[in-house]
């Protein structure tokens, strides 16, 4: 028997629990010619902002032991542009379309969304509130649980898209940080996005990146990913997205057990372009040489 894969991410049935992590895989098109888009259960665009923005000068990104650095400062296309020569591309996959949207200012997250209403075809919008790599916006509303309830309830007014709210692990309380996205009226978080972060080249005794710190990612980050999840889960009604550091379908097993319904896939697809499919592949395979029929089944069955 195949076993179903599918999983309910507020309202929005997607083919399997795998998605690719908003900046790991650029608008989808550059990942066609590694794998096959149409085995994931969704991909999330990089951040789209009001305007096209080039992002911070190099270097953005440096290796560190267990993950990586960046501070790529929201460099994108603008929503204009990605509505003309992005979406059209992604629109003709079998997966679920999530436009991540970014923002200096509530004004500009409404905007960016009310343009993608008359769009093209996507089914959902996920906001980043937690970009710890801009001066202005994003994380301001990603730190304050007031903000957050505010800003999600402007942007659930201004389409008819389900919204995912991407939480930053740079807070004290990550619970009060999901309750208040669900308090705007979010359909599903998705966490983490990255930690705060530095390393100094000392040779010249200068940061390894042009904006100073950056954000960390990758297996280092994932056993704080795996506590968020695990903290959150029991405390909310609406879908856990789990990631941060998964690389393997034991990773994501292992956020499913905690209480995310689905999970994201970022800084592997930089390792292994193909990571996310195989994920794909393993999760099956688990299912089946365990005699699980139905992969929700996994979701928050921790034991202590
Ligand atoms: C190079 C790079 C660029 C990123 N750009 C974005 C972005 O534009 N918007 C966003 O919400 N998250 C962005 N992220 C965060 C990832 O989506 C993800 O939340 C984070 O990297 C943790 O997952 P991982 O450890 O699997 O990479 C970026 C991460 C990396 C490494």
């Amino acid at each position: 028997m195949k076993p179903d894969l599918k999983v309910d991410i507020g309202g929005v049935i997607i083919k399997n629990p795998v998605m690719v992590a908003s900046g790991t895989f650029g608008y989808g098109e550059e990942f066609d010619q590694h794998i096959n888009l149409n085995a994931l259960g969704g991909i999330v665009t990089k951040s789209i902002t009001l305007e096209e923005r080039p992002g911070h000068p190099a270097p953005r990104t440096c290796e560190t032991k267990a993950g990586m650095l960046n501070a790529i400062g929201l460099a994108n296309v603008g929503i204009h542009r990605f509505i003309e020569e992005k979406l059209p591309f992604l629109e003709k996959f079998d997966t679920a379309i999530i436009v991540n949207v970014a923002g200096s200012s509530v004004a500009e997250y409404v905007e960016v969304c009310r343009l993608l209403e008359s769009a093209g075809r996507f089914d959902m919008i996920e906001l980043n509130v937690s970009c710890p790599n801009v001066d202005k916006g994003g994380i301001e509303f990603g730190t304050d649980p007031e903000a957050l309830t505010k800003i999600v309830k402007e942007i659930v007014k201004a389409t008819t898209r389900p919204i995912m709210v991407k939480l930053s692990p740079n807070v004290t309380s990550i619970v009060d940080m999901a309750k208040a996205a669900q308090k705007g009226g979010a359909s599903s978080i998705s966490l983490v996005n990255t930690l705060v972060g530095m390393a100094i080249d000392i040779r010249t005794r200068k940061p390894m990146l042009s904006n100073g710190t950056g954000g960390l990612s990758g297996p280092a980050i994932k056993p704080v990913a795996v506590a968020m999840v695990h903290k959150i889960f029991g405390n909310i009604d609406i879908p856990i997205i789990g990631l941060g550091g998964i690389s393997s379908w034991e990773d994501a097993i292992e956020f499913m057990l905690v209480g995310a319904t689905a999970i994201q896939v970022g800084t592997a697809n930089f390792i292994d372009p193909t990571s996310s499919v195989k994920i794909v592949t393993g999760l099956e395979k688990y299912l089946k040489k365990n005699k699980i029929s139905d992969i929700s089944q996994l979701v928050g069955q921790v034991r202590k």
